[in-house]
């Protein structure tokens, strides 16, 4: 089977033998990786070889007990990196700029282009791979257990391995409901019947609707991620309005937010009543956080800075 009849007749393999891929296959797949196209040659994104068992063992746990990230012959965690952008910059005497909404997007594109070039390539050599969006269920610990600096995020993991299954390829959306001309198109009712009906052979049920709300209707998978997600991101430095050191001031603190608004609902409801921000005199930002007794200020650079200053002061004792 060429290629192109491979990526056509593709299928996510969850069943491994138990047999190491040979170092030359390791280091092609590797490199087709890498040559992956990458927005302005940044390569914001590094690939985390997970080798040590135990190691691999307690992601599967975090991920939703997934057997497969143990069994594979190997597991990769995709990260989006700005860390290293930021050390080569430094290195050289400039300094990484702050763009946290630009520097997500793109090495979140970079780690997944990298990621998807790498199954390709895997799976044209006939491995079988599969993605794991489970190791965003704790994304948090995750970024703890792997040591990730702050600038480093993970995307997904990525299993490969001899497979010990042949899936059968698992059906899609017609075409005419995801590929538009020109213009976007919106949904009838009688594309959304046939999306469904489509979909059906995806569960034994015949039933999409189950899978999808499972995920993504309200109080599903994705929902229960966010708010983690959202902590991991701020305190991994992508945060809009909350800087890295902001964001873990305020975890040691007991009061972990994904954001400026998050932090200051927390502090409310930790039984503050007032939150005031102003500007210094110096053109830096100011905050008081009050209730009954006592009152607290901080500054910094940013409105975020200032309110972890002054949580700070509210909770010295506490880290
Ligand atoms: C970002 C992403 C995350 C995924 N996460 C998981 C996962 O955690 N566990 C798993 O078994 N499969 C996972 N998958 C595989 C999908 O379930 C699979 O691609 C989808 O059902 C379509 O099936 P196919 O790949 O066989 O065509 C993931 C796929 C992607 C792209």
């Amino acid at each position: 089977m060429d290629a192109l009849e491979r990526l056509l007749h593709r299928a996510s393999v969850r069943r491994y033998r138990p047999e190491p891929i040979p170092d030359a296959d390791l280091d092609r797949m590797l490199a087709a990786a890498q040559q992956a196209p990458t927005d302005a040659s940044g390569q914001l994104y590094a690939i985390l070889r997970i080798r040590d068992r135990d190691l691999r063992e307690r992601l599967a746990h975090l991920s939703g007990d997934q057997r497969h990230i143990v069994e594979a012959a190997e597991f990769f965690v995709l990260l989006a990196d700005l860390h290293r952008a930021d050390r080569l910059l430094a290195h050289r005497g400039s300094g990484l700029g702050r763009f946290p909404r630009m520097g997500l997007h793109f090495a979140l594109l970079d780690a997944a282009l990298a990621g998807a070039h790498l199954a390709v390539a895997a799976e044209a050599m006939g491995y079988g791979i599969c993605w794991i969006g489970g190791l965003l269920n704790r994304v948090d610990e995750v970024a703890r257990l792997l040591d990730l600096p702050v600038g480093v995020l993970p995307v997904a993991g990525l299993t490969v391995g001899v497979p010990d299954e042949a899936p059968a390829p698992r059906p899609r959306l017609p075409r005419r409901l995801v590929v538009h001309t020109d213009r976007y198109r919106g949904y009838s009712e009688e594309d959304l019947e046939a999306a469904y009906r489509a979909m059906a052979p995806i569960s034994t049920s015949g039933d999409w609707l189950k899978l999808l709300a499972h995920y993504f209707a309200s109080g599903g998978a994705m929902e229960a991620r966010d708010p983690v997600y959202g902590r991991a991101k701020a305190r991994q430095g992508f945060a809009d309005d909350l800087a890295a050191a902001a964001a873990e001031t305020l975890f040691v603190r007991g009061l972990e937010a994904g954001s400026l608004a998050e932090a200051i609902a927390g502090l409310l409801d930790h039984g503050w009543r007032g939150v005031l921000f102003g500007s210094g005199a110096f053109g830096e930002s100011e905050v008081w956080i009050e209730r009954e007794t006592e009152a607290h200020r901080g500054e910094g650079a940013a409105p975020g800075d200032a309110l972890a200053e002054a949580v700070r002061a509210a909770f010295p004792s506490e880290g």
